[in-house]
């Protein structure tokens, strides 16, 4: 029931020129394979009409990596929620570390951004993670309920369904250091936990959670085998054709 996704950020990378070429390759290749998981890639704000424009949607998904937590009006170098699904784009990664960490994102500024997203009919693809320090002491699981109940559990059942969650510890993001089969798979079933007991199981059998936090092809098939484990929430690997399609072939 739960669907399988592989989800490239791009963060701030690649020029336009290289994003489209990327898109392009990308496709063709997919086009010959049997995938067996949803493609998406989320890519800088000024590439998604351009790469909207060439991509076959069946094939290759398309997403942006932030949108603001209001509307419209004088928030000068914004882009709202309405002006991403105007390009086309059916997702947004809503949460990332690197946006909670540098630009102060709080729990209450996400939820804005959320409630926005699923109003304009965009596929939150929401990240939640602790840091080291809060893996050191233990408080992961609180930190990670925290997270989820200050920007999500505002929601209904009906909007959650749509949610794609990603857990990305914030010491495995970018470091090459990933999380144990064993920290991914506890993690993950308590992600779930958290949703059964607010929104009910069948609403926590829908809801995909992707593991994010230097995946990559080599490892891929390890975190993947988890059966809490949906998919996964790529970075750097994303960003190289050859790495991003091993890791998709890995379901
Ligand atoms: P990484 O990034 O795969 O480069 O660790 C993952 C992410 O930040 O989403």
């Amino acid at each position: 029931m739960r669907k399988s996704i592989i989800a490239g950020n791009w963060k701030m990378n690649k020029t336009l020129q290289e994003g489209i070429s990327f898109v392009k390759e990308l496709e063709s290749k997919l086009k010959n394979k049997n995938v067996n998981c949803d493609v998406i890639v989320c890519v800088p704000f000024i590439h998604l009409v351009s790469i909207y424009e060439i991509i076959d949607t069946k094939i290759i998904k398309l997403g942006a990596q932030n949108n603001a937590d209001n509307s419209y009006g004088a928030y000068t170098g914004e882009i709202s929620a309405a002006m991403i699904a105007s390009t086309g784009a059916k997702y947004v990664i809503l949460g990332h570390s690197e946006r909670r960490v540098f630009y102060k994102e709080t729990n209450l500024s996400l939820k804005k951004k959320v409630e926005l997203a699923l109003k304009n009919n965009l596929i939150p693809i929401f990240c939640i993670g602790e840091s080291l320090e809060e893996r050191k002491s233990a408080k992961q699981n609180m930190v990670i309920e925290t997270q989820m109940k200050d920007s999500l559990f505002s929601i209904s059942a009906n909007d959650f369904e749509k949610i794609i969650l990603a857990y990305e510890p914030v010491w495995a993001i970018g470091t090459g250091e990933t999380a144990t089969s064993n920290q991914i798979q506890d993690m993950h079933t308590f992600i779930r936990k958290i949703i059964v007991n607010k929104y009910g199981q069948a609403v926590a059998n829908k809801t995909s959670i992707l593991y994010g936090g230097s995946c990559n092809e080599n490892n891929a098939k390890e975190i993947f085998a988890n059966s809490n484990v949906d998919g996964g929430l790529i970075g750097g690997a994303s960003l190289k054709i050859d790495t991003f399609l091993q890791i998709i072939e890995t379901f």
